[in-house]
């Protein structure tokens, strides 16, 4: 491969998203949130009417949705349904559910699954995402498993959604935190796994400066501290 790319999977909530864009910029690679591609997916659904987890009625609503990643100014992901940039509704919490559903769908992940390769063939990547180091790049160069403590994943999220002024509900919260989890790692199709050889990171105890530092660490280790830029 003329590029090279990191794998970070693991479930809701363990940082990967802000984690992996972090090293992203340190290293100077592309940051591509694959959670983001399926959230579109699941956004477009409740904005049609469609039951996520119809898969009929959802695959029959591929062929008419276009989708497509951009990077801002900010260096940033956006993503545009139609042409909208709908990075953040995206974001709403009542979305995560939507999408977990439509991506236990065969047809959906098929469907999305193009689109992330090329990004790899294109750039230095970090990807997070579920399936990024079993199925989308089987051959990425350090494939990373992140994970936390159900707990500790759903005490993250409800700081995060109190943060940015949303309702919360912690046991609420806890309770789908580990349904997303049931439901990512027993779908038939791509489920969450960590990779045979993918390097476990787990970060219950670590606040977000630790488990930075472990991941930089095992960067360093597995691809050699030439790579980092900054
Ligand atoms: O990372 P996230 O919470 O934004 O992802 C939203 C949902 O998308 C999540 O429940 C599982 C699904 N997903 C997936 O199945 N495969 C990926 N590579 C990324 C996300």
């Amino acid at each position: 491969m003329k590029y090279r790319s990191i794998a970070i999977d693991g479930p809701s909530g363990a940082g990967k998203s802000t984690l992996a864009k972090e090293l992203a910029q340190k290293l100077g690679f592309l940051y591509v949130d694959t959670g983001a591609i399926y959230r579109t997916v699941g956004l477009s659904a409740r904005r049609n009417g469609i039951d996520p987890s119809d898969a009929a009625a959802v695959a029959a609503m591929l062929p008419r949705l276009t989708i497509t990643m951009g990077y801002g100014e900010d260096g940033l992901q956006h993503m545009f349904l139609d042409g909208e940039d709908v990075t953040e509704a995206i974001r709403e919490n009542e979305i995560s559910a939507y999408a977990s559903k439509a991506a236990s769908i065969p047809a959906v992940r098929e469907f999305l699954l193009e689109m992330q390769r090329r990004a790899a063939r294109e750039h230095n990547v970090i990807m997070d995402g579920r399936d990024i180091g079993t199925v989308v790049l089987p051959q990425a160069d350090l494939k990373i498993f992140l994970t936390a403590a159900p707990e500790a994943r759903a005490e993250r999220r409800y700081r995060e959604l109190l943060e940015r002024g949303q309702q919360a509900d912690f046991d609420r919260i806890l309770q789908e935190v580990m349904e997303r989890d049931r439901r990512d790692m027993e779908r038939e199709t791509a489920p969450l796994r960590q990779a045979d050889d993918a390097v476990l990171a787990d970060t219950t105890a670590l606040d977000l400066k630790g488990s930075f530092q472990l991941l930089r660490d095992i960067v360093r280790e597995k691809l050699g501290a030439g790579e980092e830029q900054a």
